[in-house]
């Protein structure tokens, strides 16, 4: 079945601004003091997400009393995470009766998890999914006029622009280049959650870029499911690796990051671009989620594993200090001793600097929770360590290379402790912990490094 795509004019979304400042006058009549918060799970597309629904919680002035939970569908474990924690929520509402509670994001965009929190989950007043967030102020004005529940998943894939925005920190700030994806991984829920890929158009992207380095970010990660195929939906002239150049000709002294990258997609033009534009961060975050040929056929990847490594040779070639992170899932339906013994030897010849592992996790509606898999959760788990094992290895005798040398970093946040009472990160995205003066965050500092261990460095200001 096609699906409606729209773009939210503008002027829609003056609309809904204008509902958060009606809130805003009776909230403030109330004289409340801030109390609305916004609860995030999953991945950075969700993070972003959530400071849009910050953004207009900051222009009905906070003094609501709503909590807002923003759901992720990506494995079983994060839904039960937030169901249980949904579940707790009665023990808060019982205590202050009139408690808005919403929930929102991938998990309820699925019929089945909707339906479960309307019969199940009485506590809960209003749902809404990705397609809907940019309406968020009139649902919410419904629930607190007309005193009932609300529930609202459309399918229509929506691209808005003009929603006001409310970051975290002053120095890392997150850049929706695109929404949705293509692919259908046959593990995978996100297509079904978020709909087809659609592209912001590349002068929206470049504003808003502009306007984070005018604010003093000094950190911009460029968000997608699968950057590399951005703008081919707008037909516009302008590729990824096109995008990437001109937010680089932006005046300024910055670092442009993305995630993710699927390697189907990943062209010899964007490593290149990558080595040319001086604010472009040498990481590449290319899933490879098996070494074995054929899972990556069952998974429907689209490239195998020579096409892979292949890719990251080129990639070598034209940074050779590039770092190089990915995504594994251990134990995909069927998947034997030899294919898994494939993944490790993928792994030992990547050498990656980090990787992110992942037992599988049936999602209802994809093609892969029908596949036979004669294997138990003990057999995976047992994988699953071996692989955990592999990648500390690597990560700590990588990390060791730095010791001793001194790299640019850039100062992002304290760490709350007292000896190493700063953190920051590499140009190549990896943690360094310092102890210097809190005036230092948002700069970016020569370090010498001291020491390491698996998951982060340790560096000193005195050299
Ligand atoms: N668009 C990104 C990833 C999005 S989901 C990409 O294609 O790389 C983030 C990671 O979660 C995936 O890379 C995958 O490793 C993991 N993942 C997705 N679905 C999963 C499932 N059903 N079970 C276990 N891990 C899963
Ligand atoms: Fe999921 Fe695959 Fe799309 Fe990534 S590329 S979001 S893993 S379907
Ligand atoms: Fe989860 Fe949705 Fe992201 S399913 S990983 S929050 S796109």
């Amino acid at each position: 079945m096609p699906i409606e795509r729209k773009v939210i004019d503008i002027e829609k979304i003056e609309e809904q601004r204008a509902i958060c400042a009606q809130i805003f006058e009776r909230v403030t009549a109330d004289g409340q003091r801030p109390l609305a918060m916004v609860d995030t799970y999953g991945c950075q597309q969700n993070e972003a997400d959530s400071e849009k629904i910050r953004g207009y919680l900051a222009e009905m002035g906070y003094g609501l009393d709503v909590i807002v939970v923003n759901t992720c569908a990506v494995r079983e474990h994060a839904e039960m995470r937030v169901l249980g924690n949904v579940g707790a929520l009665n023990h808060s509402k019982k205590a202050r009766p009139g408690q808005i509670i919403a929930v929102c994001g991938c998990m309820v965009q699925q019929k089945h998890m909707a339906e479960k929190i309307k019969m199940s989950y009485p506590v809960v007043d209003l749902v809404f999914g990705p397609h809907e967030l940019w309406r968020f102020p009139e649902l919410l004005n419904q629930v607190m006029e007309k005193h009932k529940r609300v529930f609202a998943i459309d399918k229509a894939e929506s691209v808005a622009e003009g929603i006001p925005l409310r970051r975290d920190g002053k120095v890392k700030a997150w850049l929706s280049i695109m929404y949705g994806c293509n692919n259908f991984c046959t593990y995978c829920i996100v297509p079904y959650v978020r709909g087809r890929e659609r592209s912001r158009r590349p002068e929206d992207v470049l504003a808003e870029a502009r306007q984070l380095v005018a604010e003093g970010y000094k950190d911009i990660t460029l968000l997608g499911q699968n950057v590399n195929s951005y703008g081919k939906d707008l037909d516009c002239g302008v590729d990824f690796a096109d995008l990437i150049r001109q937010i680089n000709d932006i005046p300024g002294d910055f670092l442009i990051r993305f995630m993710t990258s699927h390697p189907r997609d990943a062209t010899e033009k964007l490593f290149k671009t990558m080595a040319e534009c001086e604010k472009c961060a040498h990481h590449i975050h290319l899933p490879v989620q098996s070494g074995s040929d054929r899972i990556l056929k069952r998974m429907n990847r689209h490239y195998d594993r020579a096409k892979y490594l292949d890719e990251i040779a080129t990639a070598r070639r034209y940074m050779p200090d590039l770092v190089i992170t990915t995504d594994i899932i251990v134990g995909f339906p069927d998947e034997t001793e030899e294919d898994f013994a494939d993944t490790l030897s993928l792994c030992e010849e990547v050498r990656y600097d980090a990787m992110f592992t992942f037992i599988y996790s049936k999602r209802v509606g994809t093609p892969a929770a029908t596949m036979p898999d004669p294997y138990t959760r003990a057999d995976k788990q047992v994988h699953f360590d071996q692989l955990m094992e592999l990648s500390n290895r690597i990560s700590g005798e990588k990390h060791k290379e730095y010791e001793g040398k001194t790299v640019r970093v850039l100062v992002d946040g304290e760490t709350g402790k007292e000896e190493y009472n700063l953190s920051s990160r590499t140009n190549g995205g990896r943690l360094v912990h310092l102890h210097g003066d809190k005036s230092l965050i948002g700069q970016f500092i020569d370090v010498k490094i001291t020491a390491s261990n698996t998951w982060a460095l340790y560096g000193s200001l005195e050299f």
